[in-house]
């Protein structure tokens, strides 16, 4: 399993935009910028969505009403957030596998905060019927926002390049 990650990991080093990525002085910030504006997008939405479960804030639209309105927003903001950090991971690839934050990042936090994702927003329909949400569904909000915390407090932990 870990000789076909590194393969495909020098693979991906030698592709053109794994090159451009690492060789170019201004493609990397560049990246970055484009993976930071959609995490703005994703996480932002993700957010709202959860507060409002939460009952925090303006409680003019109900939970399932911000969950409909939100929802395109949010998946955009998630292809963003894909594009721009499989091509930072594309640029200094073997690097990056081999980096503890790196690995619980991607290895654990995101596909449970996704998956738990997905279920709040689907659930949202039902549980945001009416004004108030019911306990429920503020316990899984509230999952999800640390869910989150602890993708953002592992992502931070990976050396700058
Ligand atoms: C969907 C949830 C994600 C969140 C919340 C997230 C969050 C972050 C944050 C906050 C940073 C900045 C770290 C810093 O500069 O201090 C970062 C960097 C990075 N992300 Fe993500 N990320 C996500 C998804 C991904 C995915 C799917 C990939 C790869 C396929 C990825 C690859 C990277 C890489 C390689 C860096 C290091 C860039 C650098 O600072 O040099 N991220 N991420």
């Amino acid at each position: 399993m870990h000789d076909i990650l590194v393969g495909f990991a020098k693979w991906l080093e030698g592709t053109p935009w794994g090159l451009m990525t690492r060789e170019s002085v201004w493609a990397y910030p560049f990246v970055q910028l484009i993976h930071f504006t959609g995490l703005s997008i994703w996480l932002g939405t993700n957010f709202a969505l959860d507060l409002r479960l939460l009952g925090v804030g303006s409680r003019r639209a109900t939970a399932a009403q911000v969950a409909q309105e939100l929802f395109a927003w949010n998946w955009i903001g998630f292809a963003i957030v894909l594009t721009g950090g499989f091509m930072l991971f594309s640029g200094i690839a073997t690097a990056f596998i081999g980096n503890i934050a790196f690995q619980w990042k991607l290895g654990l936090f995101i596909p449970l905060a996704l998956i738990w994702h997905v279920v709040v927003q689907r659930k949202a329909r039902d549980w945001g019927q009416t004004s108030d949400t019911p306990g429920i569904a503020r316990f899984a909000a509230l999952t999800e926002i640390l869910l989150w915390v602890c993708v953002i407090t592992a992502a931070v932990q990976i050396p700058n390049h």
